[in-house]
């Protein structure tokens, strides 16, 4: 699929099946979020833009390298916060926005109820996180929403995706690459992934 990574990691894969098992606790859950998230956020920066710089070991000066660019992670919430603790491991120096998006119920279209980001999101990289990718509805409307808000360079991270999801991001926002751990088969009538986890938020947080 073009503009779609699906990190098929033998580590990812044992801890998607964590998540995945209904009867994983709260604990697990979160731990398994971590680790895929920092994988997740490993291959997500793997084209950041380096500036080059001068560096002193004990021995003698070289090259080095530092981001060229601010890293800019917005989680949408709720749920999207699970994968921060694992990318802020891997890059602690990322600034972190906010986006809050929840789906209606009723309608499944995405509402905006919360929005905080950093400075200098122009010229950001700009990692969007939500672990599920269900119908792109509240996807779509963060990127949307993000730039508008100045961003050019956005990247989509997120754990399981649908197909139909998907196609929404890539319709709305072809210049968006999608970076996942898996790709399932389809959505069910409540716009729920199948066979997913469940609600990711829920679980996380340990509001089922
Ligand atoms: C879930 C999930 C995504 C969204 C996916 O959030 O975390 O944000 O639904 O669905 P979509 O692709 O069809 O928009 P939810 O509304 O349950 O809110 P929460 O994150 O606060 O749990």
């Amino acid at each position: 699929m073009e503009n779609v990574l699906v990190v098929d990691h033998p580590v990812v894969q044992r801890y998607i099946t964590v998540l995945r098992d209904k009867t994983t606790n709260t604990a697990s859950f979160r731990r398994a979020m971590a680790t895929i998230g920092n994988i997740l956020a490993y291959h997500a920066l793997s084209d950041l833009p380096l500036q080059e710089i001068e560096v002193e070991t004990p021995i003698q000066k070289t090259k080095g390298f530092v981001p060229a660019n601010d890293v800019i992670v917005v989680p949408i919430l709720r749920a999207g916060l699970s994968l921060v603790d694992g990318i802020i491991n891997f890059i602690p120096e990322a600034k972190v926005g906010h986006v809050g998006v929840y789906r209606d119920e009723t309608t499944h279209q995405p509402v905006n109820y919360y929005d905080n980001l950093p400075n200098g999101i122009k010229h950001g990289y700009t990692l969007v996180v939500d672990p599920m990718l269900a119908t792109g509805g509240s996807g779509s409307h963060a990127i949307s929403y993000l730039k508008k808000s100045g961003a050019t360079n956005i990247r989509f991270v997120c754990l399981i995706a649908a197909p139909e999801g998907i196609k929404r991001l890539q319709d709305d926002h072809p210049d968006v690459p999608i970076i996942t751990a898996a790709i399932d088969e389809k959505l069910n009538e409540q716009a729920f992934i199948v066979p997913g986890l469940g609600d990711a938020g829920d679980r996380y947080f340990g509001t089922q």
